[in-house]
């Protein structure tokens, strides 16, 4: 059985094909960065601009390994949550393909995509288990009951960590998107004299904060003259309160579960210090393990897309549509059960 798998929701087009048996087959992305870049941020209307000029060329390429009329037994598209344009370039595609090939449709969530992608890659996670979704939009902590039915514990009461780590690194000079970029240069970066405040640690529930830190930084960086080295500090003592404080709620998520399990996904679960101290954490304290998808699966792409409709498709619980669906807003917690 092979789906494939198309993703729009922001900046990325990425289409791919996944196999149950024989794991991904072809992956295709083609990433918007460099365009978005000369603006510093997103714009939405150039995004779905650009996904409906390459989603034929990612096509075509994939075209090129699969025989999409005689090997796909289903589409499966971000439908939300995201940028509403870009998702309709997504989902319009998906369905029309769908139609005119005779092919089921199925619209999927972009989070719950992120939340499994590790399993791409391991097979030993299994339900429950606690995740942790960090990505340039979205900060949660999530209960994982079954596929399909996921209870938020915390979220983000106002900026992502991701967009934190890209607020940050526009300040210090580096290039947008910069996540990666500002890890990079904090470990050229020694510990100084300042602590960055760790938000809402002493608050009992899950939630996040990190406009605060944001603002912290700001005041430091801003109208200074600042060498590298004073840069790469800055960036380490930021990454640092950042991992820290995603780690403090998160243990807490897991003791209030007693679940020794932890899922780690989105584009910040690249990040290395966070994976590093993950691990030391789970191993130390929980006996347990920590799961990522690889690198490459951490933003956006349509690997992560395929494989989720893979897992509905064996569950036979779809109901395949050829209506557009876009859900711009669609937490988790309110996908339909199986
Ligand atoms: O999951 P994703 O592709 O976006 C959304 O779906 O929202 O994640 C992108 C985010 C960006 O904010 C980027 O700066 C961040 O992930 N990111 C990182 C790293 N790599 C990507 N943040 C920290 N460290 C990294 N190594
Ligand atoms: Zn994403």
């Amino acid at each position: 059985m092979k789906i494939l798998g198309i993703e729009t929701s922001c900046d990325d087009t990425g289409i791919a094909v996944y196999d149950n048996l024989q794991g991904l087959l072809v992956n295709e992305l083609y990433n918007q960065k460099k365009i978005h870049a000369n603006y510093g941020g997103i714009i939405p209307e150039l995004a779905s601009r650009t996904h409906s000029k390459k989603i034929i060329f990612l096509l075509d390429k994939i075209f090129k390994k699969i025989n999409l009329k005689k090997d796909i037994n289903l589409i499966a598209y971000t439908a939300g949550p995201g940028l509403v344009g870009s998702l309709l370039v997504g989902a319009t595609f998906a369905c029309s393909l769908g139609f005119s090939l005779n092919i089921p449709v199925l619209p999927v969530n972009h989070m719950e995509a992120h939340l499994l992608s590790p399993m791409l890659d391991s097979h030993l996670i299994t339900f429950p288990f606690i995740g942790l979704l960090v990505s340039g939009k979205h900060t949660q902590i999530i209960a994982a009951y079954k596929l399909g039915k996921y209870e938020i514990l915390g979220n983000s009461l106002d900026d992502a960590a991701g967009e934190a780590f890209d607020k940050i690194s526009k300040l210090l000079g580096l290039k947008y998107p910069n996540g990666h970029e500002l890890s990079n240069l904090a470990k050229k970066g020694v510990k100084i004299n300042l602590k960055f405040p760790r938000p809402m640690k002493n608050h009992s529930n899950l939630n996040f904060s990190f406009s605060g830190l944001k603002t912290f930084a700001a005041n430091i960086i801003k109208n200074k003259t600042l060498n590298f080295q004073q840069k790469a500090n800055i960036a380490k003592a930021f990454e640092d309160a950042v991992v820290d404080i995603l780690l403090i709620k998160t243990k807490r998520a897991l003791n209030q579960k007693k679940w020794s399990n932890l899922v780690i996904a989105g584009g910040v679960s690249a990040n290395k210090l966070l994976r590093k101290k993950s691990e030391i954490m789970m191993r130390e304290v929980f006996n347990g393990k920590v799961f990522f998808a690889r690198p490459e699966f951490c933003t956006d792409n349509g690997a992560m897309i395929a494989y989720l409709g893979s897992l509905y498709y064996k569950k036979k619980n779809i109901f395949p549509s050829l209506e557009i669906t876009v859900k711009p807003k669609w937490p988790l917690d309110s996908l339909s059960l199986l």
